[in-house]
């Protein structure tokens, strides 16, 4: 048993991975901010991380021998809002907990995001030069640089992910199905690329990249990519829902505040060499969000809502 301490573990990858994590035989701690979870199976605590020094006396206080740092400000549009509050938590954070990391001997895990890329040529490697569009990638990137300035041991983990989460609407899959089976119409970006996991799946690839001595950036995502547009359709198939409900349009037609990269189509032949497996596709994905569905996952998420 590993004791792990999950930063954000209200959000739509925290709670996700907690649970994995505790099944497989770890012991969890997880922070919150404004979510409190009713009646978690694993340890909370409530921090907010823009207080400087908050999460110090989380990581001094539980003495993890894994962090994984999922907690972010990771609404794109609140963060052209919010700049001062984004660059806080998703650059200098990051920061702070690499180096006490650094300083415990305790292994880090920083979630990252596709996004610091712009999305013009797609096929990117771990190598290939970022260049974020938006405010929240541009902080995504700087808390990257913080964590391999401050701790070069550290993995750094580029992600893409949907799944059942804490309000039952955080995740694009989640926005999908709730849209089509109340019969709604919506728009689905044909000109906007990705390579989305299920977040199970990725809990899952997280938590062998954690056993494994890996270092520095990966990028963990499916090995095949489609359009959003696309992967609305097949949410909609896969749930017997009516797919002419999903309007084909452009990402520049959608009235988003902040620019979105249109190619994020991340290589991951890095991970599948030193991991020894490729990750799950799509529409395996889809296929299990649906069994979460139907088995009653998705309900046992939402029913940790504080509120629910
Ligand atoms: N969702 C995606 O597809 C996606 C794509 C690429 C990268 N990522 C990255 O993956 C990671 C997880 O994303 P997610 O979608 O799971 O995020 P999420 O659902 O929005 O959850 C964010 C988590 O961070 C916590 N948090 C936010 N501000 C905080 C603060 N000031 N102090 C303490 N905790 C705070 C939240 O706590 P409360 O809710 O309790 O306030 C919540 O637990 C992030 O690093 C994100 O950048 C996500």
């Amino acid at each position: 048993m590993t004791r792990i301490l999950v930063t954000g573990a209200s959000g739509l990858l925290g709670i996700n991975f907690s649970l994995f994590a505790l099944e497989n035989g770890h012991e969890v701690v997880g922070t919150v901010n404004q979510h409190a979870l009713r009646e978690a199976p694993f340890t909370t605590m409530q921090v907010n991380l823009s207080r400087h020094g908050s999460i110090e006396k989380i990581i001094e206080t539980v003495r993890p021998e894994i962090i994984l740092h999922t907690a972010a400000m990771a609404i794109i549009d609140s963060c052209e809002k919010h700049p001062d509050l984004s660059k806080r938590i998703n650059a200098e954070v990051p920061g702070d907990i690499a180096r006490i990391s650094k300083r415990l001997g305790i292994r880090l895990v920083h979630v990252s995001t596709d996004a610091v890329f712009d999305g013009v040529s797609g096929g990117y490697v771990e190598d290939d030069l970022p260049n974020p569009l938006s405010t929240y990638a541009l902080h995504k990137l700087e808390g990257e640089q913080q964590v391999s300035s401050q701790y070069p041991e550290a993995v750094i983990a580029r992600v893409n992910f949907f799944g059942w989460s804490l309000n039952g609407n955080r995740s694009l899959s989640e926005w999908f199905f709730n849209n089509l089976s109340q019969g709604k119409t919506v728009k689905g970006f044909t000109d906007v690329y990705f390579c989305p996991l299920l977040v199970n799946d990725l809990a899952c690839l997280l938590l062998k990249m954690i056993q494994k001595p890996l270092r520095g950036v990966y990028h963990v995502l499916a090995p095949v990519s489609l359009s959003k547009y696309e992967f609305g359709c097949l949410i909609a198939r896969q749930f017997n829902l009516n797919e002419k409900l999903i309007e084909p349009m452009s990402w520049k037609d959608g009235g988003l505040q902040a620019a979105r990269s249109p190619n994020l189509i991340l290589k991951v032949d890095k991970l599948c060499r030193d991991l020894g497996e490729t990750p799950p596709s799509p529409e395996a994905g889809v296929a299990g969000f649906v069994d979460r569905w139907q088995n009653g996952y998705a309900g046992r998420v939402r029913s940790m809502a504080s509120s629910g």
